[in-house]
């Protein structure tokens, strides 16, 4: 038996079922020890979590396996611009999309930036990596987690600010829409999810 509130979730991982739990003072000794290998990843969860947590800037959650911090992902809602062929492909996509469904596809939108979820920050302690645990949070937790919230608050789909792991989420299906001049910071996209889930609900009878 451990000494942690309810969890948020339990999901199923390589290691068995391990918990999410949203992120709260019984877990606080355990950031300064958490090590991804990531200087940036590192830093937000051993400084600044907590912080942006308390003011409402992002939302992290915690994968706990047994006693250890396995894992964490921070969630914060945000607005991306879509600019020039990236916008142009989205919007003709969507229209053709409800076309061949038979369903209203009148698109105008009129300001630039549309909500999404952006998933700002993703680490797995570097003790479990390389064993499928990474993908099991983002698709046992992070996928669902993010369908639902799009749903609920109106976003058109999560987006994945990344510069070291593009593979890892291509992998998991996220699509880039955008690449930095000098190839070094990337966008990547899961929206046709959200997208399915509306258009199921508007048609179910
Ligand atoms: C990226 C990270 C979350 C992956 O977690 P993990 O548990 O090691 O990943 P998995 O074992 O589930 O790997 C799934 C696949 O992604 C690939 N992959 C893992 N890490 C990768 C990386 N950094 N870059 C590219 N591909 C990666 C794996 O090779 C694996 O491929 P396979 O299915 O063909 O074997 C983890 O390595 C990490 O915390 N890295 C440091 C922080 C970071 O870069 N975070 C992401 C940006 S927010």
């Amino acid at each position: 038996m451990n000494e942690y509130p309810r969890p948020y979730k339990t999901i199923q991982t390589p290691l068995g079922d391990c918990n999410i739990y949203t992120i709260q003072s019984s877990f606080l000794d355990k950031f300064k020890r958490f090590d991804c290998g990531e200087e940036e990843q590192n830093d937000f969860i051993r400084r600044l979590a907590v912080g942006h947590y308390l003011a409402g800037i992002n939302h992290t959650f915690l994968l706990v396996c047994g006693n250890d911090l396995v894992g964490f992902v921070s969630f914060s809602s945000y607005s991306f611009e879509f600019t020039g062929e990236a916008k142009n492909e989205m919007i003709s996509g969507l229209k053709e999309e409800f076309t061949n469904r038979g369903l209203p596809h009148e698109i105008e939108i009129s300001f630039k930036k549309l909500p999404v979820l952006l998933l700002g920050q993703l680490g797995i302690d570097k003790k479990y990596q390389g064993k499928g645990i990474g993908s099991a949070l983002v698709k046992r937790f992070v996928i669902p987690y993010s369908l639902n919230y799009c749903i609920e608050n109106s976003c058109i789909g999560l987006l994945v600010y990344t510069r070291t792991a593009k593979d890892f989420y291509e992998k998991l299906g996220f699509e880039k829409i955008y690449e930095s001049k000098r190839g070094t910071n990337y966008f990547y996209s899961l929206y046709k999810n959200v997208l399915r889930a509306r258009q199921d609900a508007f048609s179910s009878k």
